[in-house]
Parts: structure tokens; sequence; C-alpha cells
């Protein structure tokens, strides 16, 4: 077809995980979902939603059902104020962190910039270096985050202009960036110039005590946008986060985004404000933690018992939604045929990865499913784990065979 696509639509690229998950197909009547990174069922606040949206109904205003200022609307605005302890000049409202990368992304990146990532990342920021044809590179993630000295003498070498971090209960690894590796990496931005791109929506999420956020660190505000979003904490369906910022940016992107949205649903603002507004607020976060914990623990018991059993290693998360876990046992999206056979799903690890090279690890989701349901998933996981091993056993010999 003669078409008239522009280059951003030419550079534009099914997701990693979307073109993985279509091996994922499966007939099983009760599939098991470890793959989905998603609130709780048990933990989407239906009644209160209902009531809320109930009053704000009831008000004698209709100003909720227009549209509202491109920065956010007013009683959020105060809210979030009070609540991260910074003046109003500092936030924008967003439809979510998904549009908080991609507005940073307009704020500061041209083709050919250099960006850095952690190995592994959230697959959408990747979708940044197709779109805007960037160099992108990655650096490796230990136990307490990414390697700061790695990144650091990469910075010795190559000029960056951006670098896109999830700071606490990574998405897939799990890992939370230390505080003397915060520290650390705001004095390096610094040092060396660059954007920190903070995409933040487990912070709430993690378990015991969380580090202050790369932003609060950064003694300027010069150089960390700070993301955060409610779609973890109270329903993806609101698209409701904000951003954190220098004004001098929050303007930019107050630009970016009368041309991208308009504005964030006034009403679903004015849902979140009324959330999170009282002290119930902290105490609903207080039982997702309690709630989460609980299901990681049991997810830890399994994974130990398979760590005994194969050799799978993982790290235990500190928080949010996620165990990131290395088989060392092949490339496991052959593995995922066999599971999805079996009823059972999970992201393989190259999801995660630049070049979606294969590898051997993969990301379980703990978030979503009932625990019930989660025995049933890891009976499956074991059992299709064998049968994949078995046929590469039966493979292997065979090719030993046909050698002899
Ligand atoms: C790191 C990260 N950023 C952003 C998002 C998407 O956030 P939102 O629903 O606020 O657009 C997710 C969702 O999985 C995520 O894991």
């Amino acid at each position: 077809m003669k078409h008239f696509l522009s280059n951003l639509s030419l550079n534009t690229r099914q997701t990693a995980i979307d073109s993985l998950m279509d091996n994922a197909a499966t007939t099983v009547p009760d599939p098991v979902y470890f793959s989905i990174g998603l609130p709780n069922r048990e933990l989407l606040p239906k009644r209160q939603l209902h009531e809320v949206y109930n009053s704000i109904f009831n008000l004698k205003s209709d100003s909720h059902f227009n549209y509202g200022g491109s920065k956010g609307i007013a009683p959020l605005l105060s809210t979030i104020s009070k609540r991260e302890n910074i003046s109003q000049d500092y936030i924008m409202i967003t439809t979510g962190n998904t549009q908080g990368v991609e507005l940073s992304a307009r704020l500061v990146l041209n083709t050919g910039d250099t960006i850095a990532f952690e190995s592994y990342t959230y697959a959408i920021a990747h979708s940044l270096t197709h779109q805007y044809s960037l160099n992108a590179l990655e650096i490796p993630v230990e136990a307490d985050g990414m390697n700061i000295e790695a990144l650091e003498q990469l910075l010795q070498k190559t000029a960056i202009k951006a670098l896109y971090i999830i700071p606490n209960a990574n998405n897939p690894t799990g890992t939370t960036l230390s505080l003397k590796k915060r520290k650390k990496l705001v004095d390096l931005a610094y040092q060396y110039n660059f954007l920190i791109i903070e995409d933040d929506p487990y912070r709430d999420l993690i378990f015991d005590t969380r580090f202050p956020s790369l932003f609060e660190l950064d003694p300027y505000k010069e150089k960390v946008i700070y993301l955060y979003s409610f779609s973890k904490t109270i329903a993806p369906t609101l698209r409701t986060g904000f951003i954190l910022a220098h004004p001098f940016y929050i303007k930019k992107l107050e630009q970016f985004k009368q041309t991208t949205d308009s504005c964030t649903s006034p009403l679903n603002q004015m849902v979140v404000n009324e959330m999170i507004k009282t002290e119930d607020w902290d105490n609903s976060l207080e039982k997702q933690r309690a709630f989460y914990e609980t299901k990681k623990d049991l997810t830890k018991k399994f994974l130990s018992k398979m760590a005994d059993m194969y050799g799978w290693t993982s790290n235990e998360p500190a928080g949010g939604l996620f165990y990131w876990v290395d088989t060392h046992a092949g490339d496991v999206t052959e593995w995922l045929r066999f599971a999805a056979n079996s009823g059972v799903i999970f992201i393989p690890g190259s999801a995660f990865a630049l070049d979606d090279q294969t590898n051997t690890k993969f990301r379980l989701c703990y978030s979503y499913v009932d625990n019930q349901e989660m025995i049933k998933g890891f009976t499956r996981l074991e059992e299709s784990f064998l049968e994949w091993q078995n046929q590469n056993t039966t493979k292997n010999i065979k090719k030993i065979q046909q050698n002899i």
C-alpha cells in the first residue's frame, strides 16, 4: 500500500511483551495468570468508588463534566502538594505514568540522543528508543538496584542525555535502589549533566521502610522528573498520576499536555482526590502492603523449593508485585508454550530487554491471582518446567546418538 506514515509511525513497533504473549495462547478453562501486573481484584475499592462517584454526581457544580486546566484540578493539586510537601508550581497531573514517560521524552529527547535504562526494565519505556531513534544503553541491575559503578564507568566514556529508572520494586526485577546508590546517582546526574526520569508507581507498595525518592534527594530539583501513578494503588482505569519537576519543566510539560489530551479527566481527578485526601488513604496503603507481602511470602516458599530442586535463583523483592526468577535452564520462551498448554502464563525475561535476546529468566507477578489459584499455578509451573526439561534432554540424547 502507498502509505503516508510519518517516521514516528514507521519507527513504532509492537512491544516485546505483546509479540511474546502471542505464544501464550491457552485452551485450559482455568488459566493462572502470573503475567498480569495488575492490582488484585480483592483490593479494587469498588464500594468506595461507588460512593465517591455518587457524591460527585450529587454536587451542584457541573465543572467536572467540562475540560479542566492542563495542569490539573485545584483540589487534587492542593492535596498532592500537601502530601508530597512541595509547592504546586512543581506539580502536573498526568493520565498515568505511561503519559508521564511520553511527555518526559518529548521534553528532553532528540533523535540520536543517548538514553540509559536498567537491564531489565519496563517494556513500554523501551518503545521510546525506537520512536525517537535513540541510542539506548543498558546498565546491569544488582540485588540493591542499578550497578552505579557500571553507570559511572559508562559516563566516563559516553555522554547520556537521560536515564530512565524504576527505583522501587522495579518492573520486572523487583529490585529497590539502596539509599547510598540513590545519593550517588543524583550526584552523578549533576557531575555528568543528564536528566533522570524516575518512574515510581510501586513506592507505596514497599513493605517496610521506604527510601527518599531521587527527586527528594535532588537539591535543586533540576535533574529529576518524578512520575507517580494511582494505577497500582487505586485502579488503572482512573488513568491518573502526577509529575513532579522543576517549574521550568512543568510549564513546558503543560504545553505538551494541552496538545496531547488537553487534560486528565476532571471527574477522575476528583475521584482520586476524594480517595487520597484523608488518613483513610494511609490505612488503605498499609492494608495493600500487608496483602501483597503475604503473596510475596507464598511465592518465596515455592521459589525456595524450586531453588533446592532445580537450581532456580531469585531476589526477594522489598515490595511491589513482581518476582524475577532465573531458571538457568535455557530459553524460557520455549517453556512458555508448555506452560500455556498446562494453563499457567508468565512473561519471559526477553520482553524486558532491549534487543529481545533469548534468556533464562522470567517475571512472576504474584499480585493478580488469588492464593488458591497461586498454589495451582505453582504446581503447573513445576510440571510444565519438568516437561520442557525432559523434552530438551530427549532432544540432546537424539543429537548425541546421531553424531555417534
Ligand atoms: C514501571 C511502570 N511504569 C508505568 C506503568 C504504567 O502506568 P500507568 O497505568 O500509570 O500508565 C507501569 C505499569 O505496569 C509500570 O510498571
